[in-house]
């Protein structure tokens, strides 16, 4: 249990080792890294938390990175040992708010699939024509406008997958993805934090990757001292469901390493 907003929210985690803390993306939650946590569990102890306003988080989402970072803050103290957090996507936005604050117990990060540029006036309108289609019409139009954005062409021939997806994003409640949608419009620009990034870093795209593109993901990893880059090779934005034995392979490499008493 995490006691968070006056409530006790129940976060699940797995395994025994080390702990690692997965923060989910839009418009979804922990259950997205599910395959990852499972293939992880023998040697970490993870936590796949939902942020607020989701399944198992009944806390109310407040439509900002900083609300979502208190929320992700309130795990990592639960865990009470030092961390390995990995962010996915918005996920990523999430953990650059809470590097901002240099919080003692992380000491490796992951940026999966995500980009520490903030939105351009382009970006912010974008958001905003979601969130009147989110309250317009709910979520299905926004699931059907994601899935090709989320998964590869290959990826979307998998009805399999695409079903564990769709199913993901559509039982996310409209004001949910209303607040995700504006923290995200509101985010500031993280581009100034990355050289000042002192801990294991690691960063992680998809091969086609077409919301963080790997380009992007490349010349981040090159801001950051002695951070290493990874492309998951045949996967678009979201990796961890599309190909989570490479992404689980990278992240349990480089948590091992980050993360033993040794380093
Ligand atoms: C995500 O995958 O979390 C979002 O698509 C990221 C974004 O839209 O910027």
């Amino acid at each position: 249990m995490v006691e968070f907003a006056g409530h006790s929210v129940s976060v699940r985690h797995d395994g025994q080792g080390p702990a690692i803390v997965l923060i989910h993306g839009y418009p979804l939650d922990g259950a997205m890294w599910s395959s990852v946590a499972r293939r992880l569990a023998d040697r970490f102890r993870v936590w796949k938390p939902d942020l607020p306003g989701r399944v198992d988080n009944p806390t109310s989402a407040e439509g900002s990175m900083s609300s979502y970072a208190d929320f992700v803050q309130a795990v990592i103290d639960s865990a009470d040992s030092p961390v390995g957090l990995a962010g996915f996507s918005m996920g990523g936005y999430v953990a650059f708010e809470l590097m901002k604050r240099r919080p003692a117990p992380v000491k490796a990060l992951a940026l999966v699939d995500t980009r520490a540029a903030s939105d351009d006036e382009m970006g912010k309108a974008n958001r905003q024509a979601a969130i009147a289609t989110v309250r317009a019409e709910g979520l299905g139009p926004i699931a059907e406008a994601m899935l090709p954005k989320l998964l590869s062409a290959d990826g979307m021939k998998r009805a399999d997958l695409l079903e564990r997806v769709r199913r993901i994003i559509l039982r996310q409640s409209p004001q949910t993805m209303e607040s995700d949608l504006t923290a995200m419009r509101d985010r500031s620009d993280s581009s100034d934090l990355l050289p000042l990034l002192s801990l294991p870093t690691l960063v992680v795209a998809g091969e086609h990757d077409v919301i963080s593109p790997p380009g992007e993901g490349r010349a981040m990893a090159q801001k950051i001292s002695g951070a290493r880059f990874v492309e998951i090779a045949g996967a678009g934005h979201l990796t961890p469901m599309e190909k989570p034995a490479a992404v689980a392979q990278a992240l349990g490499e480089f948590f091992e390493r980050a993360l033993s008493p040794k380093s």
